[in-house]
This record gives structure tokens, sequence and C-alpha cells, in this order.
């Protein structure tokens, strides 16, 4: 006899999604309110697919995207974010070319190429070399030496960056430039790592590799510690999230712009969108607070019919209607989530907005009929919620969990012994000034009326960098999936059984009734 691996007892009580949702109707339903039933398993957690498509030409190897705010995603983040898997959606509140820049940063992103290392000056002193490492406490003393027009002259080595040698020019103590090792971007190839490591392996004791052009111009440095690191990372199980040409992917957000008569400005929008596709952008989302309206549609209708195969994600909605909407119009992703986020004041100050796993639950079963996919955007705070998130939608988004890493935009601060760095929603009033407004249906620009705020600024403590962070989540999701038997997404999105929990049950759920030494993480 087969051992039992179900039972109709159960059935009872753990719903699938139509069955569950269908039942709690009459009440909105987030993370918390929710648990999901374990199932018979033979998939352990380190043997699960974290694959998700998000649009036919969008595919990432983790279901995670860095939110479009100032204060979580510029290249820093969306460089972390893709090298994990992922995605970062560079935000527009910077005036247009300095996004396209970002984008560029992140498409040209070689990993192990620094492409903008320090250099020195010919004429500049060996003591104002030891100054400039001292004053910016750099872990390194060898330097590219470069020409006003920044021509590769040579390189000056840490064995003569020495207080004996102060007062001695660059010049006289560099190593000449026909005895310095570089390759041009050319040479370096589809895959710039394996070549590095061939060139270090073939040259005995060089540990730095300089990246000219043709003209003999300094573009970057390969350091052999780099180069080790990362091809030891390579054995890592997520790869990184590449286009075609090898390029790390990119997404950028744009806003439904309007004229000074408040019609949508479709040169501007298909302007902007033009030179972030050129620029190699893989998908460009329409980021508003209210994703069902004529202006987000006609944006998306306008980008669809110029860009017909560029992704489109869009958004925000929580209803059916709104998804169904989007589809129509022709985004491909469609953002779910109105106040949910650890910064959105938006249920508080215009009283709209649904809990999290309701609004998903409807949003999927639209998403579905119309053949398009949806991320849930905000209100993450732990990697339960994710795995909850993706019973239902193909990818998060998350803004809080990222604005405390290294990677996030800002400064470090130190307040009471402890580190943080600033968090903003971009419905707060100071990132609505510096260009958000738009977003939640404001004029920065109108000083005559108040802007309403839908979100705060905060602090996040700092966690270090993006690559641990996303490990505890993915740890977490990897933990969620073989705990119902599901060895991919679309396996956890059939599988997934709900039941609801009490206020003791959301107790009973976390630590309780000791004294915590150390947090999980
Ligand atoms: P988390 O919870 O990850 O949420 O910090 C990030 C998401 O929140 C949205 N967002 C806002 N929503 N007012 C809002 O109501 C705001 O000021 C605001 N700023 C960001 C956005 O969807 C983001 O991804």
């Amino acid at each position: 006899m087969a051992a039992t691996r179900s039972s109709n007892l159960d059935d009872t009580f753990y719903k699938a999604a139509d069955d569950f949702f269908a039942a709690n109707s009459k009440v909105g339903l987030t993370y918390d309110d929710i648990t999901l039933a374990t199932l018979y398993s033979q998939i352990l957690p380190r043997n699960t697919q974290l694959g998700t498509t998000l649009a036919e030409s969008l595919h990432l190897n983790i279901p995670v995207i860095s939110s479009d705010m100032d204060t979580v995603t510029e290249s820093r983040m969306a460089i972390a974010m893709a090298l994990n898997g992922g995605l970062g959606l560079i935000h527009y509140n910077m005036p247009e070319r300095d996004q396209l820049s970002q984008v560029s940063r992140v498409k040209y992103h070689v990993q192990g190429l620094i492409q903008d290392p320090i250099k020195v000056a010919p004429e500049q002193l060996i003591g104002d070399v030891l100054a400039l490492i001292e004053e910016k406490r750099f872990g390194f003393s060898t330097f590219p030496v470069v020409d006003g027009k920044g021509k590769l002259v040579g390189l000056l080595s840490g064995h003569v960056v020495k207080p004996r040698y102060a007062t001695k020019k660059v010049m006289e103590a560099l190593t000449p430039r026909p005895q310095v090792h570089t390759i041009t971007k050319k040479e370096l190839g589809k895959d710039p790592i394996a070549r590095a490591d061939k060139f270090f392996t073939e040259h005995l004791g060089i540990h730095k590799l300089l990246v000219v052009d043709d003209e003999d111009h300094l573009h970057g440095l390969i350091t052999m510690s780099d180069v080790e690191r990362i091809t030891q990372e390579r054995k890592a199980q997520f790869k990184p999230a590449r286009d075609a040409q090898f390029r790390l992917v990119c997404g950028a957000a744009v806003s439904a712009t309007r004229n000074a008569f408040g019609e949508l400005d479709r040169e501007r929008i298909l302007n902007h969108v033009s030179g972030l596709v050129e620029r190699g952008t893989d998908v460009v989302a329409v980021s508003t607070a209210h994703g069902h309206s004529q202006g987000v549609g006609d944006t998306v209708k306008v980008l669809r019919d110029a860009f017909p195969k560029l992704p489109i994600i869009a958004g925000n909605v929580t209803s059916a209607a709104g998804v169904e909407y989007l589809a129509d119009c022709g985004a491909n992703a469609i953002k779910v989530g109105q106040g949910p986020g650890s910064i959105c004041t938006t249920r508080i100050v215009a009283g709209v907005g649904i809990p999290q796993m309701t609004a998903l639950y409807l949003c999927a079963r639209a998403a579905a009929k119309k053949k398009v996919t949806i991320l849930a955007d905000g209100g993450i705070t732990k990697s339960g919620d994710v795995v909850k998130a993706l019973t239902l939608a193909h990818a998060v988004i998350c803004g809080g969990m990222f604005a405390g890493c290294t990677e996030a935009p800002g400064e470090v601060m130190e307040i009471g012994g402890k580190l943080y760095k600033q968090y903003r929603g971009m419905g707060s009033l100071a990132a609505m000034k510096a260009g958000s407004a738009a977003r939640y249906g404001h004029d920065k620009a109108d000083t005559t009326r108040k802007l309403a705020a839908e979100g705060i600024e905060a602090l996040k403590e700092s966690v270090g960098s993006v690559d641990r962070v996303l490990a505890q989540l993915i740890g977490g999701i990897q933990s969620g999936m073989g705990y119902l038997g599901a060895a991919n997404f679309d396996e956890l999105r059939t599988k997934a059984r709900y039941i609801r929990v009490s206020p003791a049950g959301q107790r009973e759920a976390a630590p309780h009734d000791v004294v915590e030494l150390k947090t999980g993480n």
C-alpha cells in the first residue's frame, strides 16, 4: 500500500487560492494574515529553480527586483541586482541624461573591470599620492599614470609609493608605458574574466592588467584578486541576469509626463524611452501610484506602438480591471500594490489601497486571462512574505529590504552608535520636489497648492551588501518551496494552500517567550 501523501481532512481546512480567497472575499488580507500549508515533498530546497519569465525577452534568474526609488536604485544597485540574477529599476528622480548614463554604467559594467580607476598624473609628487591614499583611505597603492588627455603614460607601482621617495615626481618613479601590460576592450571579448584569467596565468607575477582603446586612452583596470574572486563566485547557483549580448540586464522607470497644457507629452516620453532603448535598457517601467488611469494607459499605448518588442512594466494597480486595462494597453508585467510599502501613507492620506494578498489574488487571475505577469510591489519585510507573494505573482519588488544596503544611493550616517541610510517614499514631499510629483498626480512646479504627501522620509539600518541580503531572501524562498514540494514557481503557484492566522497565531509565528540573543540573520 502506498504511503499517504494527502488527506481529505486537510482539504477542509487548507484551501487552494480560488476557494480560499472566494471564502475570504469580505476582508482584505495581507502577508501576515495567512500562512501556507506544507505538502508532501521530494524537493530539496537547494534543488529548486528560481528562474522567472516576466515577458518574452525578459527572463530573471531570481524573482527579485529593486524598486525604482531615489534612495534604492541607481547603477550600483542595478549592477548588484543583475549580478545576483535579479533586476534593478533605475528611478527617474533625476535629469533624463543622468538616467541614461546610469543605464550605460549597468550595461557596460564588466564584472571585475574597474571602469574608472583612480589615476595619477606624471607631474604629481609621490608625497601627493601618499596624502591621497591617506585622505581617501585607499586599500591599494598602485595607480595607472595618465596625461591630461587620458592617455596611458605608465604604471606607478606600490613598491615605490613610500615616504622615502616623497619628494620624487611620479614620472621619475613609474614603470614606463612600453613595460606596462595592457589589453584592448575588443581583445577582452565576450568573457572578459576568462580572458583576464588566462592573461594572469600566462604572465607570472603580474597582478594588474590595464584596458585601453586603440588610441591608448585608459578605459579600465582588472586585478588578479578580483578575477579570482569572480571565478569562485561563478560556481554559485544563480547566474547573473544578462541580455543576448552578455550584458547585465537593466530596467528604467519613466513617468506619464504631461506638458504645460496638462496633456500627455508624447514627444518627450518617446524621446526619453528612445534614449533608454539606445543605451540597451531591457525593460521600462511606467511607474505611477494609480496605474488604472488614462494617462498611464495612453503612455503604455504610445510606447507599445513605438517599441513593439520592448518589455513594458506598468502600474500600480490593485484590481482585476486595472490589470486588464494595462494589459490591453500593451503592458507585459503589471505592478500590484497601493499603499503596502514601508514608507507609504497612501492608505492613510487618500483612504485607498488593498492589502497585498487579496490584491495579488485578483490581479493574478486577471493576468492569467490576459497572458501577462504580475509583480508584487511593496510591503515585503521577510523572506516568508516573498514565498507567499510568489504563490500568486511572478516576482517581487522591494524598496525597504535594499535601502540599507551599501549599493543604495546615499551616505551611511551614525546615530547613537548605529549606522543608518536614508530611505524615503517617492511620494514624500522631499522626493516629489526632487521630481517624482507626477507619479502621484501632482505638479512639482505648482507652488500655489500644497502637495499632499503620500510617503514619509525615514532611516533604514545599514545592512551591508546586496549579496548578503539576497542570500538570506533566496535561502528563505528555497526553503518555502521545499516545504510545499515545489520544484519551480509554476508548481508553487498551483500547489499553494492557504489558511488564515489568528492574532495569537501571528504572535506564535515570531520568536516568543525567550530573551533573544541573536536575530535570525
Ligand atoms: P517597501 O515596503 O519595499 O515598498 O519599502 C516599496 C514600494 O512602495 C511604493 N512607494 C510608495 N508608495 N507612497 C506610497 O504610497 C510613497 O511615497 C511611495 N514610495 C514608494 C513603491 O511601489 C515601492 O516599490
